[in-house]
């Protein structure tokens, strides 16, 4: 009954029908003829499906799942993880952050992943076309938490104005939706800027931010005395609030992310620090991420239930 299950779900996976899979196996390896009535009962379970065309279905699991190794994803307890992107100070990188995290999220790590950015904001319409066409979906702040969530796994990432950082992350927590409750808060900016580092001190000290926050550096220069910098504004740089890495700014401006779904990324190295950024959250969420190659090890050793869990 069991491999009846494992069969039908390899069926699912491979998109094979009884007739298509009789086919295969009489052409692809089976030395006896196995006639669509055969395959039939090993589906409904009236007959245990023949060993060896199970081991067939499962290298061909693997060999679909080495063509397209993506990272594994070990998800975190909670289903569904919402970042926030927050500094109130203009200009520090909130936007770019926001964006190149979805679109790391959605397309280089296969997540679910909406992004939430202000209707009032000069460039809402230019982002949700750039993001649309790479297929991530781009809805209005308003909307944050309105969305009926399912069990399922996504990231939501929400780009929080200036002027709303206050009533998205403090006043709108007062209301019966509990789902605007951020998980990490991301404060970007390039810290050696006295006003970026005020800004971030300002949204530090807002009153009720119950989630994990954590500094984000973008430096546009390597200045070597933002620590001094941080310490006027009240920032301690080694604390565990600042992020042990930083994103260095490109000379390509903000925008890396591809221009459609067939390109690639116009600055592959901001794709990079975005990815280690996302696996920084993951994992500090309780998740983790193995990467392509270190995922590939592991399809090489999976037996055919794992395959299935692997790609379902
Ligand atoms: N990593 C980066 N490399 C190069 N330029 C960057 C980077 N990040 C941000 N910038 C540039 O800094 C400027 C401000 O960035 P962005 O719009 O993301 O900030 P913001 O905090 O969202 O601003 P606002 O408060 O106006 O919403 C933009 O011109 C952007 O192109
Ligand atoms: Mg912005």
């Amino acid at each position: 009954m069991n491999n009846a299950i494992l069969l039908q779900r390899a069926m699912s996976v491979l998109d094979l029908c009884t007739q298509d899979l009789a086919l295969r196996l009489n052409s692809d390896y089976i030395d006896s003829i196995t006639s669509q009535d055969t395959v039939r009962r090993w589906v409904n379970g009236a007959s245990s499906v023949e060993p060896a065309a199970l081991a067939w279905l499962a290298e061909l699991l693997r060999f679909q799942a080495l063509a397209s190794t993506k990272s594994i994803i070990t998800w975190p307890s909670k289903q569904s993880i919402t970042i926030c992107v927050a500094n109130m100070k203009g200009g520090t990188g909130k936007t770019t952050v926001a964006i190149n995290l979805a679109v790391v999220s959605q397309i280089d790590f296969g997540i679910y992943t909406t992004h939430y950015s202000s209707e009032e904001c000069a460039e809402y319409h230019a982002i949700r076309d750039s993001l649309s066409r790479v297929g991530v979906k781009s809805l209005p702040l308003s909307q944050w938490g309105m969305e009926n969530l399912s069990n399922a796994r996504q990231i939501n990432i929400v780009d929080i104005p200036l002027e709303q950082t206050h009533s998205a992350l403090i006043e709108s927590r007062t209301k019966e939706n509990c789902k605007l409750r951020p998980d990490i808060l991301l404060i970007p900016g390039d810290y050696g800027r006295r006003y970026h580092a005020a800004g971030a001190r300002r949204t530090l000290g807002l009153d009720g931010i119950e989630s994990i926050i954590r500094l984000l550096h973008i430096p546009e220069l390597m200045n070597t005395d933002f620590a001094n910098t941080c310490l006027e504004a009240g920032i301690d740089v080694t604390s565990e609030l600042f992020l042990p890495f930083f994103i260095p700014c490109s000379p390509l401006g903000g925008s890396h992310i591809p221009i459609d779904r067939s390109a690639i990324w116009r600055n592959p190295e901001q794709k990079f620090h975005y990815e280690k950024l996302l696996e920084y959250i993951i994992n500090l969420l309780g998740g983790s991420i193995m990467q392509p190659d270190e995922a590939a090890e592991s399809i090489r050793d999976m037996d055919m239930k794992q395959l299935l869990d692997h790609m379902e």
